[in-house]
């Protein structure tokens, strides 16, 4: 069922592509931070039209990457679990998240022994939270935010670098279903992913490389790169309110709705 949600978002005042960690990133090609904000501001107010809670975190200078919040946190029953950045950097953003999280009366928080990027790989459902690993977040943080957030953690391997986050690869479209890109996965990865969700939606190579699967969707009303014609349709068959974005400025860093998106459980 569609509810309200509460996100956290951070606006990319300082957004810039001058440095690569993924292979969507070209620091020869740059990006422009004034077409990011408007883009992003569009996003935001599709949230709020939609009835969600907004919060905002202040971006900070040298964080170009600050503006990808799902990064920053996993927060599932109020407990909220730090990030811990694979690369150095994006590393000074897992505190100044934990940061904002303290300072609004958020509790208990945990700082991560182990490398992991939030929500851009813990994707959380009714009764499991899926976990990516392969390129950024390690196993060891899959076992670490079971033990303190109390929910099963399930592990997906990922194998293709375009889809370094789980997020990039996978949305829950509810708390029972996925939709979800199969090239992005192991072979084990898959089956598991089969065997979990018989009714997920598949989407093709092509609405996966426009970073289509980068969606946000509250249940009901699903937040979709504009590109990603055919999942859009395949959503709508489904009974799905699909709500276009272009994020185009800000997927020159590998980001999308999802990746500036993190959602406050309470
Ligand atoms: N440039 C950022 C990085 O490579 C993009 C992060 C996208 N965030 C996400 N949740 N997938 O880390």
């Amino acid at each position: 069922m569609a509810r309200s949600r509460h996100y956290l978002m951070c606006r990319p005042d300082h957004f810039a592509v001058t440095y690569a960690i993924n292979p969507w990133m070209d620091p020869a090609t740059g990006a422009d931070a004034a077409t990011a904000v408007r883009q992003w501001e569009q996003l935001k107010d599709v949230y709020e039209e939609l009835g969600h809670t907004v919060s905002l975190i202040d971006p900070i200078d040298g964080l170009p990457d600050m503006v990808f919040a799902a990064n920053g946190a996993l927060v599932v029953g109020g407990r909220v679990y730090g990030a811990k950045f694979a690369s150095a950097e994006r590393a000074a953003e897992g505190p100044a998240y934990l940061r904002w999280f303290t300072g609004n009366g958020y509790g208990p928080v945990m700082e991560p022994s182990w490398t992991n990027e939030g929500e851009g790989d813990f994707l959380t459902l009714d009764e499991v939270i899926l976990a990516g690993t392969g390129f950024r977040t390690s196993i060891t943080a899959h076992k670490e935010a079971q033990e303190f957030l109390g929910r099963p953690v399930v592990t997906l391997q990922l194998v293709d670098p375009r889809y370094y986050h789980l997020d990039t690869a996978l949305f829950p479209i509810d708390g029972r279903t996925v939709a979800y890109y199969p090239g992005a996965f192991s072979p084990g990865s898959r089956e598991v992913l089969g065997r979990m969700f018989p009714d997920a939606v598949l989407a093709s190579a092509d609405d996966a490389a426009v970073l289509g699967l980068n969606a946000v969707s509250d249940g009901h009303n699903v937040v979709l790169n504009v590109e990603a014609g055919e999942l859009a349709l395949e959503l709508k068959r489904r009974g799905l309110n699909v709500i276009p974005v272009d994020l185009s400025e800000l997927r020159k860093a590998g980001g999308g709705p999802k990746c500036c998106t993190l959602e406050i459980r309470a």
